[in-house]
């Protein structure tokens, strides 16, 4: 199947709307009929993360945020921000219905596509939500996509989930474990203290504070194998956070070939979002306040 070239297999009535699908998932963002009230929503939620997120979010992102003009006010075009990107990174946006299957995702990863959910969410959604949708994917992934680092780390990961599928559903679980601790949920050191850089943070009022305010959690240094063999929820903010120095350091710590890795891991239960090892190199151990006493997903 050729992916790149996606072929219009009919215009599809969805409970979103009218919208053209094609073959391989993707669509036209279907951006004159967003309504009043969708640009609205973007407006809020922009406004209230850009607010909240200097201090707290990654130069780089931050960055990333004004040279797209993000917050010029309504729902971004893809086909604006892609001249932006493709000229810095070589990235291009596609428009999604929402989440992709994993093979899916990782061949547009690894073509330097990112899919973009297109629809956003209600008025009353804004503080959650319990899938992606266009705020949390546009707002929250794509500023990074301009970072020339991290956007080679996104792709070597697409390339990684192609590899990990083939292996089987336990080496794609572990790599799943390192998207999830580094893209969603990555925090990094920086001269002036910790930084957010993880999408599920960025898109988030309510855990771009606590990421970092709270006593909590725990922050550990990032150690790719511990990562990998560490489960997470997703039900509740993290328990734990595992913290870089640096994007050159994710993507050297992700270079080397992960299939004695994957072999490592096998029939291994994984440690808990909550568990500090002796092993680890602890930045701040939680005091756990609050968490659930039920386990992991
Ligand atoms: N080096 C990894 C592998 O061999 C691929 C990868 C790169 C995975 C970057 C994740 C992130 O599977
Ligand atoms: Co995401």
């Amino acid at each position: 199947m050729d992916l790149a070239t996606p072929r219009k297999v009919e215009h599809q009535q969805t409970d979103r709307g009218y919208v053209p699908v094609y073959a391989t998932g993707v669509v036209e963002q279907p951006w004159a009929a967003y309504s009043r009230t969708d640009h609205a929503v973007w407006d809020a939620l922009y406004k209230r993360q850009r607010e909240l997120l200097p201090g707290r979010a990654c130069r780089e992102f931050l960055d990333g945020v004004e040279r797209f003009g993000l917050g010029d006010g309504g729902i971004p075009k893809f086909d604006e921000l892609n001249r932006v990107l493709g000229r810095a990174t070589g990235w291009e946006l596609v428009a999604v219905e929402g989440l992709l299957p994993d093979e899916v995702f990782f061949d547009h990863l690894a073509h330097r596509r990112f899919p973009v959910t297109w629809w956003i969410r209600k008025p009353e959604q804004l503080d959650y939500l319990s899938e992606p949708d266009l705020f949390h994917d546009l707002f929250g992934h794509v500023p990074l996509l301009l970072n020339p680092v991290f956007a080679d780390y996104m792709q070597a990961y697409g390339r990684g989930g192609m590899k990990a599928h083939g292996i089987g559903p336990a080496a794609l679980a572990n790599l799943t474990r390192l998207y999830w601790y580094t893209v969603e949920f990555g925090l990094i050191a920086t001269g002036e203290g910790l930084r957010i850089y993880g999408a599920g943070i960025l898109s988030s009022k309510g855990e771009s504070i606590y990421c970092l305010d709270s006593s909590s959690p725990n922050r550990i240094g990032f150690e790719l194998e511990r990562v990998m063999d560490t489960r997470y929820r997703i039900d509740t903010f993290q328990q734990t956070y595992f913290v870089i120095d640096d994007f050159e350091q994710l993507f050297e710590a992700t270079r080397p070939d992960f299939t004695p890795i994957y072999a490592r891991l096998a029939g291994r239960d994984g440690v808990r979002a909550r568990d500090v090892l002796a092993s680890d190199r602890v930045i701040q151990r939680g005091d756990r306040r609050g968490f659930a006493d039920n386990d992991d997903a």
